[in-house]
Formats: structure tokens, sequence, C-alpha cells
């Protein structure tokens, strides 16, 4: 019996090793897949920065604000803040529906939050006063040009671990304690 259940966890530990190398050469080298950043909670000390920061905003905030989060994944951005800030607004937008399905699980109490499920691209930023995202390197630049094209009022934007290169830096805090994912970029576009 111990031989069959050893056999079995060897096995699945040897498809997990595969698919996390197929994962990470994927990532190496297809430039699209690249593009579509996959499930990865934000975690640590950038999401604690994130939303210290956002918390100081919403708490010196004389009117109702909105805050957007484009790939929302679980809502790990914006569940905590919503909870504590009932008289703000938050929007999480993300196209995986099995995520999209589990946020709006978890927030199925919260009247302050929408979640809609499309591709984030494809969504108008325009009511946003604060944008927070974890999203990949290779789709910054394409994120700075919407958040631009939609812009028509003050937006600070948030961005775990990525530079928006096209976007006015105000802070770069940097964390520095993981090799893949470190610093928060934080930008004002008026
Ligand atoms: C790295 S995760 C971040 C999740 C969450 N914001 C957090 O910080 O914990 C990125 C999420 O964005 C979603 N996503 C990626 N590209 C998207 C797109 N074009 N439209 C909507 N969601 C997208 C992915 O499905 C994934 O859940």
């Amino acid at each position: 019996m111990l031989f069959y259940i050893l056999l079995f966890i060897n096995i699945l530990c040897f498809i997990a090793l595969f698919w996390l190398w197929w994962l990470i050469i994927k990532l190496y080298t297809n430039k699209h897949f690249r593009e579509c950043p996959p499930y990865v909670p934000s975690l640590g000390l950038e999401k604690k920065i994130i939303i210290e920061n956002v918390r100081d905003i919403l708490k010196r905030a004389t009117r109702s604000m909105t805050i957007l989060d484009p790939g929302c994944g679980s809502g790990g951005l914006i569940i905590k803040l919503a909870k504590e800030f009932p008289e703000h607004k938050f929007i999480g937008i993300e196209w995986g529906n099995l995520a999209y399905k589990f946020v709006r699980f978890k927030t199925r109490n919260l009247k302050n939050v929408t979640v809609v499920c499309q591709d984030l691209f494809e969504y108008d930023f325009s009511k946003a006063d604060i944008i927070v995202c974890f999203l990949m390197d290779t789709l910054m630049e394409k994120f700075g040009e919407k958040v631009l094209k939609d812009n028509k009022k003050t937006q600070i934007v948030f961005s775990n671990s990525f530079e928006i290169p096209n976007l006015p830096l105000l802070e770069e805090i940097k964390t520095g304690k993981n090799l893949f994912f470190k610093n928060v970029y934080i930008y004002k576009v008026d």
C-alpha cells in the first residue's frame, strides 16, 4: 500500500515539475504568452505597500472614489480595502472565468464591489481615481497607452513589480527582496 502511495506522490511531483518547466519555457520563448499574465496573486511587501498607500489616499478623500484593479485575479489588491471603505467604489476586471467566479463569490456581500468578466483593454478606465495593477513587463507599455487614452481626470496608478514606461513616475518604492517580483511604481496621470 505504502508503495502505491509513494508512487502516486512521485507521479504528482513529476507532473507538477513538468508543468512548471513548461510554464517557465513558455514565459521566456513565447511573447504572446508573456503578454497574457497568468494568475499570480500579489503577496508580501509589495501588496502591503500598495494597500497602505491607497488606504492613506482614501482616508483623506473628501468624496467617494473609484478604485480599479484591471486583472484583479481573486481580488487580493481590493477586497481588504473594500471592506474597510464601504463609502468608496471598487471595480475588478478579470477575464479568467475561474478567477472571476471566485472573486464574485468572495465579494458577494460587498455592495461597493463590482467585478466584470472581460478583457481589461476593452474596459473604460476613465471613471477610476486610483488604478492598482499587477500584470506583466511585456504588457506595461500597452497598458500605459490604455491609461493615457482613457484618462479624463487626475489618476494615481500603482503597479506591483512592473514599470509603466510611458506614464509619469511619481515614486518608486524599492523592495528588492525577490528575483522576479519587486518594487512598487506609483504614477500620477493628469
Ligand atoms: C498577476 S495576476 C494579479 C491578480 C491580482 N490583481 C493581484 O494582484 O493579486 C494577473 C491577473 O490578470 C488577469 N488578466 C491578464 N490579462 C488580462 C486581460 N487582458 N483582461 C482581463 N484580465 C486579465 C489574469 O487572468 C490574472 O488573474
